[in-house]
Parts: C-alpha cells; sequence; structure tokens
C-alpha cells in the first residue's frame, strides 16, 4: 500500500527562527518515515508582499537548505520550489471562483497584514489583492497532490479550516459521485505550536517583526543567540514557575522552547530552577540552543546551491505529471475539458 501524503511549507520571506523550525520543520523530519512528505519552498506566497527578487532567488535555496540540513532526507521527501510547478497557480485559479471573498476578509493573517478590518476599516492605503487570495493557493498547493495530513503552526489553522471547506464545497458541486479532493487532517504540535516573540511575549515570534531580537534565527552565531536569549523580556516577580498568567508569557516561552528542545516538561524544568534567577535559566537555555543549532548550522555550511537546484529539478519532474493528472480530472469535472 502507498504511504499517506503529508505537504507543508515555509515562504523564503526572511530569515527561518525558532518558532518555524519548532512549529513545523522539526515535525516534518519527525514523521518523514511514515508519510510521503512533499516539502515546498512557497516563493509564490513569498511575493504577496515586495519582494527583493535577487534577494527571492537567494533565500529561496537557502530555506531548502535548512529543510535538508535540518534532517530531511532528500532521497525519501520531495523537495521543491512552489513556482516550478505551474499547476498550484492553475489549481488556484479553480478554487478562486468557488471562494468567497466574505472568507478572505475574515481571515486573521490578512487583517494583521493589510490593517484591513471585516467592517471594511482600513489603515493601510495599498494592499496587493495576491495577500487577500494567499489562503487560495495555499489550499491549491495542499489539494493538489490528495494530501493527508498538513503539519503547520497554529497560525495556519485558520487558512487549513478553509482549504477543508473549498475542498468539501468543489466536491459538493463537481465530484458528487466520488470526491476528486481530499479533506486533509491538520497536525498541530502540543508545545511547539506558537513560540513567541522575544521581546513582546505576547505575540508570536515572527520573520517580518523589525527587531532581529525578537527572534532566534536558525543561523544566528552563539553569540547572537546568547545576547538575544539574555535580553529576552521576562517579568519583575523574579520568581520561576510554569502558569498561564499572561504576566508570565515570556517566561512559559522560554520554558516552552526549553521543553522541546531537551525533552523535558516545561512543568519540570520550573521545578529545577525554581530557586535560582532568570539569569541562570536563560543563561543555560542559551547553551542548550547553541548546541542545538550545531549540527544544522554545521551540515547548511556543506551544502551547496548546485545540490539544492539538482533537487529541484528532479522534484519537478516528478510532481509536474502528477499535477497534470489531477488538473484534467478537475477540469473535466468542471466542464473545461
Ligand atoms: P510561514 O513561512 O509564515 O511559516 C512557516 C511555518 O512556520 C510556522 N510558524 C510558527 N510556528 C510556531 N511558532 C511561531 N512563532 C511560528 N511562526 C511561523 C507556520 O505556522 C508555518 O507552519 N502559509 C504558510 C506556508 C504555506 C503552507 C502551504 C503551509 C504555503 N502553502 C501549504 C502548509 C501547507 C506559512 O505560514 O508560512
Amino acid at each position: 500500500m502507498s504511504k499517506k501524503i503529508f505537504f507543508s511549507g515555509v515562504q523564503p520571506s526572511g530569515n527561518l527562527h525558532l518558532g518555524n523550525y519548532l512549529g513545523s520543520i522539526k515535525n516534518w523530519v519527525d514523521i518523514q518515515d511514515e508519510y510521503q512528505a512533499i516539502c515546498c519552498v512557497v516563493n509564490l506566497h513569498a511575493i504577496t508582499v515586495p519582494q527583493d527578487p535577487s534577494e527571492l532567488k537567494k533565500k529561496t535555496i537557502e530555506v531548502a537548505k535548512l529543510y535538508l540540513a535540518s534532517g530531511l532526507d532528500p532521497e525519501k521527501v520531495i523537495i521543491f520550489r512552489q513556482s516550478d510547478v505551474p499547476q498550484h497557480t492553475e489549481l488556484m485559479w479553480l478554487l478562486n471562483t468557488i471562494t468567497k471573498t466574505g472568507e478572505l476578509f475574515k481571515m486573521t493573517q490578512f487583517k494583521d497584514k493589510s490593517g484591513i478590518q471585516e467592517n471594511g476599516v482600513t489603515e493601510k492605503i495599498s494592499v496587493g489583492a495576491g495577500l487577500l487570495n494567499y489562503p487560495i493557493l495555499m489550499a491549491a498547493d495542499i489539494l493538489l497532490y490528495d494530501t493527508d495530513l498538513v503539519p503547520v503552526g497554529e497560525d495556519q489553522t485558520q487558512h487549513l479550516e478553509l482549504t477543508k471547506t473549498l475542498a468539501r464545497r468543489f466536491n459538493n458541486r463537481f465530484a458528487k459521485e466520488r470526491a476528486l479532493l481530499k479533506i486533509p487532517e491538520i497536525f498541530v504540535s502540543k508545545i511547539g505550536k506558537k513560540i513567541m516573540s522575544l521581546t513582546e511575549p505576547n505575540k508570536k515570534m515572527s520573520k517580518s517583526a523589525e527587531s532581529p531580537n525578537s527572534r532566534i534565527e536558525l543561523l544566528d552565531k552563539p553569540e547572537v543567540v546568547r545576547k538575544k536569549i539574555m535580553r529576552a523580556v521576562t517579568d519583575s516577580e523574579n520568581k520561576i514557575y510554569y502558569s498561564d498568567k499572561k504576566e508570565k508569557a515570556g517566561l512559559r516561552n522560554l520554558l516552552n522552547i526549553f521543553s522541546i528542545i531537551t525533552g523535558k516538561a516545561p512543568e519540570e524544568i520550573a521545578v529545577d530552577y525554581q530557586d535560582k534567577g532568570y539569569g541562570d535559566l536563560k543563561k543555560d537555555l542559551a547553551e542548550e540552543l547553541v548546541e542545538y543549532l550545531k549540527p544544522i548550522q554545521k551540515k547548511f555550511s556543506e551544502i551547496s546551491d548546485e545540490e539544492v537546484l539538482d533537487i529541484f529539478e528532479k522534484s519537478k519532474r516528478t510532481l509536474i505529471p502528477r499535477a497534470e493528472r489531477k488538473i484534467t480530472e478537475l477540469n473535466r469535472a468542471m466542464g473545461l475539458e
């Protein structure tokens, strides 16, 4: 029997950080033997906000290198560049025609990035239509390959609910007898699902946040990791315990990160440090992180651009015929062929 499929992706729109890794890529690595993994560098999503073309090209290769450096095995996993498979945008158009604009305006990510609220109030004058249609392209990515599972961070669950809605709607309208689009399952890990900013711990860690001190980037040098962790915002109580309290968001985030990288429960770590200060916790966490990132960084430095471009070429040849078959089926169902 063939393996179930998982599909996921990261935008090459900035420097990958611990949130991208712990919320998403690490989970791909963990399940890569169980599933047929399809891991995409979503460069078409990245251009929904302005990008410098040569930088985008470089970052696209860098993201694929980080996939490999994180432990994805290119012999088993299909790693590819979204723009190499034109059927993603073709399916996006088909799905566009069954999506309601109201569904798109409701998306939290769109509201955050555009400043446009559901009631039409806007703070920013010029927002690209690509940003509004972003979730449709995401649905196309997933539905094109009969994906069973989508491992992502928590911030993407709303987009994935829309993906499921669109698949059901398509099947209801055009494929009543035999569903043509598979309804995927969402996979969000328990602790890594939302890594918070180090400087504003009530916001998620993000590639686009202005301050680089807000995130640990996967390629940060040891001294930079140490500096950022030591400066991480906590609270003035100076008491170490694991709690849901809003004031403890900074400490909770550090304990969560500590927990994922050591495999120890965050509550247990809190007990280990209950008689110590934040400085002690931060110092140890920084050292753990430096060691954790070391093998990823070493492997990253050993991968050449050519190696990645070869992988992109091979993946393209594997995926296009498969994607073409799917589009033909869907076109027929819609009366286009
Ligand atoms: P991107 O590049 O914004 O995020 C990539 C992945 O990282 C997760 N993530 C986080 N997880 C935990 N804590 C954080 N602070 C954090 N920040 C980001 C995201 O949830 C995501 O899993 N739209 C997608 C890319 C995409 C995609 C797809 C994913 C395009 N098509 C199809 C799955 C399936 C995104 O958020 O990229």
